[in-house]
């Protein structure tokens, strides 16, 4: 196993693709502190379905978005698990706004986006940077997408909000390197609910992408535990869509 004796934070690690890499760096022998901060029942769910595979995690309740919570979360998971090695900045909020209506991208959601997908990482990395430090390094792997890229997505707020991760993951590993790598990974469409995208575009994506298939959580996950192994790896980006937003559509 990879990481035995390794501890992990996974941000919003209760549903989808927070489950599936919390279960990844579980099975690799991690314990995992498992964030949510609604869905308490799904993480609980996370943490039983580690216990039963004979590892250990605990779900901890935090919003992210807020400096206080995030540092209350960091603390919580090291006072659990006896220490941290790797974050994973996985949690994110968005509501679909179409881009051509700039009325209906409300303060609210702006605020949202940007304290959710942007701030609420950057308050994570800086309550874990002492833990890592005692440690003497650690990984932070940011759950970022390809609308970074694009500028498409479920709005103009939640493609920006991701674009700013991006930048930030390399300024992170710039600041924090040599002791602390910091890595993205950028997923195209996956179907786990998130974005709330309609049945009819599924299809079409499917069609679209060269690989003519979708990424699942698990494609995602095993590029969020490559780059949690001690690679040679710092301020990159792993675009993980079948090809789509590097190949095009037809390919
Ligand atoms: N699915 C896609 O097509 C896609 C594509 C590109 C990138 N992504 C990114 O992948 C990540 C996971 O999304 P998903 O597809 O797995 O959807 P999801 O199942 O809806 O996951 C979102 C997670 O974020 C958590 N979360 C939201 N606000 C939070 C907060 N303030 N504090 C702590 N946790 C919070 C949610 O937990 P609670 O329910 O407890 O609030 C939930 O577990 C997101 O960052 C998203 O931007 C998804």
């Amino acid at each position: 196993m990879r990481l035995s004796g390794k501890a992990a934070l996974v941000t919003g690690g209760g549903t989808g693709i927070g489950r599936a890499i919390a279960l990844a760096l579980a099975r690799e022998g991690a314990a995992v502190a498992v964030n949510y901060s609604r869905s308490r029942e799904a993480a609980e769910a996370v943490v039983a379905e580690i216990a039963r595979g004979g590892g250990g995690a605990v779900a901890l309740q935090a919003d992210v978005a807020h400096d206080a919570e995030a540092r209350g979360l960091v603390q919580a998971a090291v006072e659990k698990l006896g220490h941290l090695d790797i974050l994973v900045n996985n949690a994110g909020w968005t509501q679909r706004v179409p881009h051509d209506d700039l009325e209906g991208l409300t303060e609210a959601i702006w605020d949202r986006a940007l304290g959710v997908n942007l701030k609420g990482p950057f308050y994570c990395v800086r309550a874990t940077v002492p833990a890592m430090r005692q440690r003497g390094g650690g990984c932070v792997i940011n759950i970022g997408t390809v609308a970074a890229f694009t500028g498409a997505g479920s709005s103009i707020a939640y493609a920006a909000s991701k674009a700013g991760l991006t930048t930030m993951t390399r300024s992170l590993a710039r600041a924090l390197a040599p002791t602390i790598r910091v890595n993205a990974v950028a997923p195209g469409y996956v179907w786990t609910g998130f974005g709330n995208w309609p049945e009819s575009l599924k299809e079409k994506v499917q069609q679209t992408t060269p690989l003519k298939r979708v990424a699942t959580v698990e494609d995602v996950a095993a590029a969020a535990l490559y780059l949690a192994t001690d690679v040679a790896l710092t301020g990159q980006v792993i675009v993980v869509d079948g090809g789509l937003t590097t190949l095009g559509a037809g390919a």
